[in-house]
């Protein structure tokens, strides 16, 4: 598998900040992969979202040392407005997002602005309708829309254009655990479908863990872990000593371990952990 995202002695520095953001962050991502990245508040998981989008330093002013390279470029290398059709970003709050006065406009717009062809648009517009189970909203504008619906078309929309890699910043943490579970349940597709290579900044691990291939544990700027998510879960003193609260299954099979009464690998989902039990037996 080749990789598509290569960071090499990566350091940002915030020009207002006496203190790098990310640092000495060396990462590679190989394409088609679904990564889940972690960390607390202010450990420098967007601003490392940012340098791979090129906003960082594009945007931005601060101090860049090392290279982010995506695609076997170095980020600042792109022409205008070419790294963004290679990188699509979902923030937090997708009305920071929305332009059109429709939610069908809001998903055409950007592939317009692509210069796609009428029935080109059509095909993708089918595609991540079905995918983001739009199709009710297509009239809608887009602002009288709840709040996961909201989080969908942005989704939708940034789908549309598909770019190779998709970056997804704390994408269901304003909310409710329904909604939550339904733009899950959009990338969860989009795993089936294993075209893209996915990166989500994400807080809620019981959704993220069955999704992810790898996980990135970031902390005070660094990058601390990276591991297969498997293994990442492995350890889980040194996740609770760097801020990280796993989710109750693997917790209790670490419980379980230190007390002597369990002795395999910890199972990460509650369908690793069905499966360490013996088959039933009779009927
Ligand atoms: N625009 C900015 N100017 C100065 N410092 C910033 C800016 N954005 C973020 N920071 C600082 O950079 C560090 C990393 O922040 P951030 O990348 O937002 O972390 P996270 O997404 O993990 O919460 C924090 O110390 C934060 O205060
Ligand atoms: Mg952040």
């Amino acid at each position: 598998m080749s990789s598509i995202i290569q960071i090499k002695d990566f350091t940002w520095r915030y020009i207002s900040a006496d203190k790098p953001a990310v640092k000495n962050i060396n990462l590679t991502i190989d394409e088609g992969k679904f990564v889940g990245v972690i960390g607390q508040n202010g450990a420098g998981k967007t601003s490392l979202a940012y340098a791979i989008d090129g906003l960082i330093p594009g945007q931005y002013h601060g101090v860049k040392e090392g290279e982010v390279n995506v695609l076997g470029t170095e980020v600042e290398q792109f022409h205008k407005g070419m790294l963004q059709q290679v990188v699509g970003m979902v923030f937090a709050d997708p009305e920071a997002q929305f332009t059109a006065m429709t939610v069908e406009d809001e998903l055409v717009f950007g592939m317009e602005n692509l210069g796609m062809s009428i029935p080109e648009i059509k095909e993708r517009l089918e595609w991540v309708c079905t995918l983001t189970d739009m199709t009710p909203l297509l009239a809608k504008p887009p602002y009288e829309i709840s709040g996961g619906q909201k989080q969908r078309v942005a989704l939708a929309a940034v789908l549309a254009m598909t770019p190779r890699v998709m970056i997804l910043d704390e994408p269901t943490s304003m909310l409710d655990p329904y909604s939550r579970k339904r733009v899950f349940d959009v990338l969860g597709k989009l795993k089936h479908e294993n075209k893209m290579t996915v990166i989500v900044i994400e807080h809620s691990l019981e959704n993220l863990i069955p999704l992810a291939d790898e996980m990135i544990l970031m902390s005070h700027g660094e990058l601390i872990r990276h591991q297969e998510t498997h293994e990442f879960f492995q350890d889980i003193d040194f996740l609770l000593t760097n801020g990280v609260y796993p989710p109750e299954t693997p917790l209790f099979f670490h419980e379980l371990r230190k007390r002597g009464y369990y002795k395999g690998p910890i199972p990460v989902t509650n369908e690793e952990a069905i499966k360490v039990f013996p088959c039933k037996t009779g009927g």
